[in-house]
């Protein structure tokens, strides 16, 4: 194809504006699936995101489009992936921001802006859902020009449910979106955007050609991992694999490699033929992500060398992961991995419970902490932890820093009382407050991470009647007095269930998880002690009664089915739980710890 005649572009919105509904709309009048194979979100391709109705990976298609070929990378909307969106722009010339005419600009609106903003992407806002009764156009195109400074006449309008608009917004992409440059006759630079492992054809890997061509057979080499292969096939998204003879300068396609590592083929990483004769450059690639959510995963059935090959599998298809391996004392072997938010850890755990049917035990959610230590003797030194197993003994730490996010919440003005509230009770540090419109206002706070991370977005939906959504961005360490609060469990310590706190609110904090520990953790035939304890002095207490009936002994009789089924129940029930120590653990209690 002519390069003239590509569009590369990328749809982003804040979460549920309609991205994966507008997608729809383009496959269908472009005729890109046929009509029988379509379904609402297509683009939405693993089972987890048609059940959660979100987008989670990235996902490119081509379409035709009169004489252009117009390739779309659709992406998520939820924080924990901005990684993909920022990735998918790396690949694009222009985006579609997308507006809800009920909800107006939201917090990932801005965020997913400014992404595009810094690519130096050509940005074409539409407002979509003008069909539904509360549609304001008139006040949403407002924010949009005051707010993102496109002027009004700009806007298209569009209802991707019931299909009116879509063809205007598919001119104007050819109209107002560059084609890519590049040159189709300099030697291949191919940009990894994305990668996939597939157990019958190897590393996959999604690319955007800068320079160059690529056939299927030639020898390619990528330049990061300093790996040689071969190109087994080429072709392009339909958003089915379908292969092509050559890929070139300006278009997005895939590359099927053939290799078997999942670590050679690099999200960011440059492919380019084997050659002598030309020194290639590697393309600027991507910034590495760092995590910053971490918890450890342990099987309570199977061995933890198949909780790894599939940890290395979910990896290459997920670049935000990381993980190591972890010994615990009470839980075995297992691994601490990385996460962007605790969707994404959610999201983890359940593909690996799914895809890889295991059955999974993970800890306590932490952040990562600096500390600064040093005994007697020797000079201060800095490390850090991302594990409260690893806090250093209290008498060698001279300060503790913890992560800070810039949070920005955009919320309607009649909530900005109980919104103000929620963030200064979680120790947040005003900022500023500045008027999208008379109606709108942009809070900037700065914040701890720990304080966001568990109920903060429920709680924050809960006192603005659901309209306030929210943003953030890591920011540094700042210093804190902590302590680690350890939890006894009839007498045992559970270390996968300590926590770092602030030590100003110890003692209410360790008596409300206490509390929470005895709604969550099931009575046992003997009386269970739930205690709180800093550096060995117990600060909170509760105690579990005794169970004293056996559940099933009302169902005297014959009736064996019934009884079975109460038991197969209990033991269903039993599964997601460790014997820790004297008593079963379930897997909530590690959640309960951070619920405050
Ligand atoms: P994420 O990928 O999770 O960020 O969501 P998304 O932006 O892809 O949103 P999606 O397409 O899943 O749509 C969210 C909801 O809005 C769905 O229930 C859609 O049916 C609905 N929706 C999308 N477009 C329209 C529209 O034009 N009108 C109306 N009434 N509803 C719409």
């Amino acid at each position: 194809m002519k390069q003239e005649l590509i569009r590369n572009f990328a749809i982003i919105a804040h979460i549920d504006h309609g991205k994966s509904t507008l997608a729809d709309r383009f496959l269908e009048l472009t005729k890109t699936v046929p009509q029988r194979e379509m379904k609402d979100q297509l683009l939405d391709q693993m089972d987890l995101e048609r059940e959660r109705g979100i987008t989670i990976k990235l996902q490119p298609v081509r379409m035709s489009w009169k004489e252009y070929e117009l390739n779309l990378i659709d992406t998520p909307g939820h924080v924990d992936f901005t990684y993909e969106v920022s990735r998918s722009l790396a690949a694009v010339e222009g985006a579609i921001l997308l507006v809800d005419a009920t909800c107006g600009i939201q917090a990932q609106t801005l965020s997913n802006l400014h992404l595009a903003k810094e690519q130096n992407l050509g940005i074409i806002p539409v407002i979509n859902k003008i069909d539904l009764q509360g549609a304001e156009i008139d006040q949403v195109s407002q924010e949009i020009e005051s707010v993102l400074g496109i002027s009004k006449s700009g806007i298209l309008l569009v209802s991707a449910k019931e299909g009116t608009g879509i063809d205007k917004v598919l001119d104007t992409i050819v109209e107002r979106i560059p084609a890519p440059k590049g040159d189709a006759n300099q030697p291949l630079q191919a940009l990894i955007f994305d990668s996939i492992f597939d157990s019958y054809r190897g590393v996959v890997a999604y690319v955007r050609i800068v320079n160059g061509s690529i056939k299927k057979g030639d020898k390619i080499r990528f330049l990061a991992t300093e790996r040689e292969g071969e190109s087994l096939e080429v072709g392009y998204f339909k958003p089915k694999f379908t292969a092509t003879n050559t890929l070139s300068a300006g278009e997005i396609g895939y590359i099927i490699t053939g290799l078997k590592s999942v670590q050679d083929a690099k999200v960011g990483d440059t492919i380019t033929v084997q050659s002598s004769k030309f020194k290639i450059q590697s393309l600027p690639g991507y910034k590495q992500v760092k995590p910053f959510v971490f918890a450890s995963f342990f099987t309570t059935t199977g061995e933890p060398k198949t909780l790894r090959e599939a940890l290395e599998k979910l990896q290459l298809n997920d670049a935000a992961l990381s993980f190591e391996p972890e010994t615990s004392s009470v839980l075995g072997f297992g691994f601490r991995g990385g996460f962007l938010g605790l969707l994404h850890l959610d999201i983890i755990r359940e593909r690996l419970e799914r895809e890889y049917n295991l059955d999974l035990i993970i800890t306590t959610p932490s952040v990562p902490y600096k500390v600064a230590i040093s005994d007697k003797l020797s000079a201060i030194s800095e490390i850090l932890i991302n594990n409260p197993s690893e806090f250093p003994d209290p008498s060698q730490i001279r300060e503790i820093k913890e992560p800070y996010v810039k949070l920005e919440i955009i919320t309607p003005v009649n909530y900005l009382g109980p919104v103000m509230e929620l963030v200064q009770n979680r120790r947040g540090i005003y900022k500023e407050i500045k008027y999208l419109d008379s109606k709108t206002t942009l809070l900037t706070y700065e914040i701890p991470l720990v304080e966001i991370l568990v109920d903060f977005y429920d709680k924050l939906k809960q006192v603005s009647s659901g309209y306030a959504s929210l943003n953030y961005e890591l920011i540094g360490f700042r210093p804190e007095k902590l302590v680690k609060m350890d939890f006894l469990v009839a007498g045992d310590k559970i270390e996968p269930l300590s926590v770092i706190i602030p030590e100003k609110n110890a003692h209410r904090i360790g008596r409300v998880i206490v509390k929470k520990l005895k709604e969550v953790i099931p009575r046992q035939m003997f009386e269970v002690s739930l205690q709180a304890a800093i550096s060995g002095k117990i600060i909170a207490r509760e105690d579990i009664p005794a169970l004293r009936k056996d559940v099933t002994a009302k169902l005297y009789g014959g009736d064996v089915t019934r009884k079975r089924k109460l038991l197969e129940k209990q033991k269903k029930g039993k599964q997601k739980m460790k014997r820790l120590g004297k008593v079963d653990i379930p897997q909530e209690a590690f959640l309960a710890v951070l619920k405050r």
